[in-house]
């Protein structure tokens, strides 16, 4: 198998694509253009898509895949089905005021709905594309159908969690401190040692689960105070 990861440099939010023996997993399509030409420009053909959550930041392109090759499965949690059809909870409706904050004035940026999928799920859940177990578990703060995907048991797709250089944004519409606090947080701290770990922005990176790490999350809230004097 191997991996393309294409991020895009508006919102810096990354899509991998997964192939292998010409068929893909495409994982949070974040743009319109750029995955679409990856996969064109290698003849693959997307069998699988999968969303971490429901920001329009990492699913941009989800309709324009589905237009493509509509018998491509798609699998998203039920919660985010419902985010990505909503303007407000895809934080497209409110995207040029973040990029704006975020060092990108005078940006546009269009609010938008993507079409509902059908393949929902709720709770933990598993599927298996050409022998590999894709696992996933919900994981509620940043979003409320927030989940983090297991490739083999040996990488993680964290979504917008475990973010190099960035704390995790839990403020944004349908955001939970007391979620994360509740829920993701004794999860990531339970990721096992090693794990190769693919966040939703940034580099990968393989997780060293040590002291230091367990007591980050835990104390995130005065990490984020620290952050912010
Ligand atoms: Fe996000």
């Amino acid at each position: 198998m191997q991996m393309r990861i294409s991020t895009d440099p508006l919102t810096e939010s990354n899509c991998y694509i997964l192939e292998e023996s010409g068929g893909c997993v495409v994982i949070d399509p974040n743009d319109s253009q750029a995955p679409l030409r990856i996969i064109t420009e290698n003849g693959w053909t997307p069998e699988l898509i999968l969303l971490t959550h429901e920001h329009c930041d990492h699913m941009a392109g989800l309709d324009t895949l589905r237009d493509r090759w509509p018998e491509a499965r798609v699998v998203v949690s039920r919660v985010c089905n419902e985010g990505i059809q909503n303007k407000r909870l895809n934080m497209s409706m409110i995207m040029e005021v973040y990029l704006y904050f975020s060092g990108h004035p005078g940006c546009h940026y269009d609010p938008f709905v993507c079409r509902p999928v059908e393949e929902c799920y709720d709770g933990d859940f598993s599927i298996t594309w050409r022998g590999h177990r894709f696992r996933f578990v919900p994981l509620p703060g940043h979003t409320p159908g927030s989940v983090g995907i297991f490739m083999d048991d040996n990488v993680f797709f964290s979504g917008d969690y475990l973010l190099p250089d960035r704390e995790v944004v839990l403020r944004l519409p349908g955001g939970s401190e007391e979620d994360y606090a509740r829920v993701t947080v004794p999860f990531l701290q339970r990721l096992p040692d090693g794990i190769q770990v693919r966040p939703g922005h940034g580099a990968p990176f393989t997780l060293h689960n040590t002291e230091e790490y367990r007591w980050e999350l835990e104390h995130f809230e005065r990490v984020d105070s620290r952050q912010k004097n």
